[in-house]
């Protein structure tokens, strides 16, 4: 397989379409310590549609609300709620990473395309991928606003939490379909199955889940996928699925180098994270054996551990961050461990299971 045949370079931003942008924004700024950093909207002479840009380390979201009923945000939003629409990519040349995906089979969004403002012009066009979420590809020719053309900067600091970089963005897709969506990735975007997970070790009682990497030389771009697994019970896929109305981004993981402020400084800005039950760290020091923080922190804060062949990580998982139970976010630090803590799985499940319960949804 040709290495990287779309030149893509990193994840430029993800796009999310909310019903209030003005509000999610500022959310993300006072809970997770986001800095908004550009606008666009009426008064920038965006007519469609309000933008808000988000930035933490080289984490950058975009919060975006349609301002009329028959923008495609509008249905989007009616049918969803507030998510994922697009994960874009920057790459060397938006027009021919845009006609090579199509020629690998992947399905336009829309055509290649100018943006341009007193700042200088860029290159778009996108993909569809699962769901309605697309995969825009831009290429930036040197353009020196401060985000995209239409955009006006607009700072407003957020108190900086130690997120640094999007480790991985996890899609859940419908029963049957991962397989098929993994061969997606490898065949339109020449990703490649990760190298560290064997299928079998990752399917539980409740989902499956296949990990597809980007093919740079740093692995820089993860994207695992996950499937419900039929069982007796609703797994969490499947409440994904009906209360997202599709497939859709389940979860961004952030990383961190000092997971213990990370998680200080998001629980006090008020974000609500996943309870772990307390069964979990009585067998912690036996699965895992040494690891360099105090165990106190780690029980203290909620944190999960997993260990593997390379290392461990530490991470933990938010509540959905929307009144349906949809995306949510995790918060992740490494410590040699390449995986995603499917050590965790059972433990997270169950945590995950008894919030379900209480909605009803199990
Ligand atoms: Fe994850």
């Amino acid at each position: 397989m040709e290495e990287n045949p779309l030149k893509l370079r990193k994840i430029h931003h993800v796009q999310f379409w909310v019903g209030n942008a003005l509000q999610a924004a500022e959310y993300y700024r006072r809970a997770f310590g986001f800095t908004r950093f550009a606008y666009a909207g009426l008064e920038t002479g965006q007519r469609a549609l309000a933008s808000h840009a988000l930035r933490q380390g080289t984490i950058r979201l975009v919060m975006s609300s349609p301002l009329s009923a028959d923008h495609p945000a509008s249905a989007h939003v009616a049918r969803h709620g507030d998510g994922v629409r697009d994960i874009a990519f920057e790459v060397d040349d938006a027009e021919a990473a845009f006609r090579e995906a199509v020629r690998r089979g992947a399905r336009p969004a829309f055509e290649p395309r100018e943006e341009s403002d007193e700042h200088g012009t860029i290159h778009r066009a996108a993909i569809h991928t699962y769901g309605d979420t697309i995969h825009s590809f831009i290429s930036l020719n040197g353009y020196a606003g401060p985000f995209l053309p239409g955009y006006r900067e607009q700072p407003a600091a957020g108190a900086d939490a130690g997120l640094l970089r999007i480790d991985h963005i996890v899609g859940n897709v419908e029963l049957g379909k991962m397989n098929e969506w993994a061969a997606w990735y490898s065949d339109v975007l020449g990703f490649k199955r990760y190298l560290t997970f064997e299928d079998k070790d990752i399917s539980t009682e409740y989902s499956a889940l296949m990990s597809i990497v980007m093919s740079d030389d740093a692995y820089a771009i993860k994207f695992p996928i996950n499937e419900p697994a039929p069982g007796r019970k609703k797994s969490q896929i499947d409440e994904y699925l009906d209360f997202y109305g599709g497939p859709g981004v389940q979860h961004i993981a952030m990383l961190t180098t000092d997971i213990a402020r990370t998680v200080r400084a998001l629980k006090g800005g008020g974000v609500t994270f996943l309870a772990v039950p307390a069964a979990y760290y009585e067998a912690l020091a036996d699965r895992v054996g040494r690891i360099d923080e105090e165990t106190g922190m780690v029980r203290d804060l909620g944190i999960l551990v997993d260990r593997d062949e390379d290392g461990y990580l530490l991470q933990l998982f938010t509540r959905p961050v929307e009144d349906r139970p949809t995306l949510f976010f995790e918060v992740i630090q490494r410590k040699g461990s390449r995986g995603f803590g499917k050590g965790n799985f059972k433990a997270l499940f169950e945590a995950i299971e008894r919030e379900q319960a209480l909605r009803g949804n199990l």
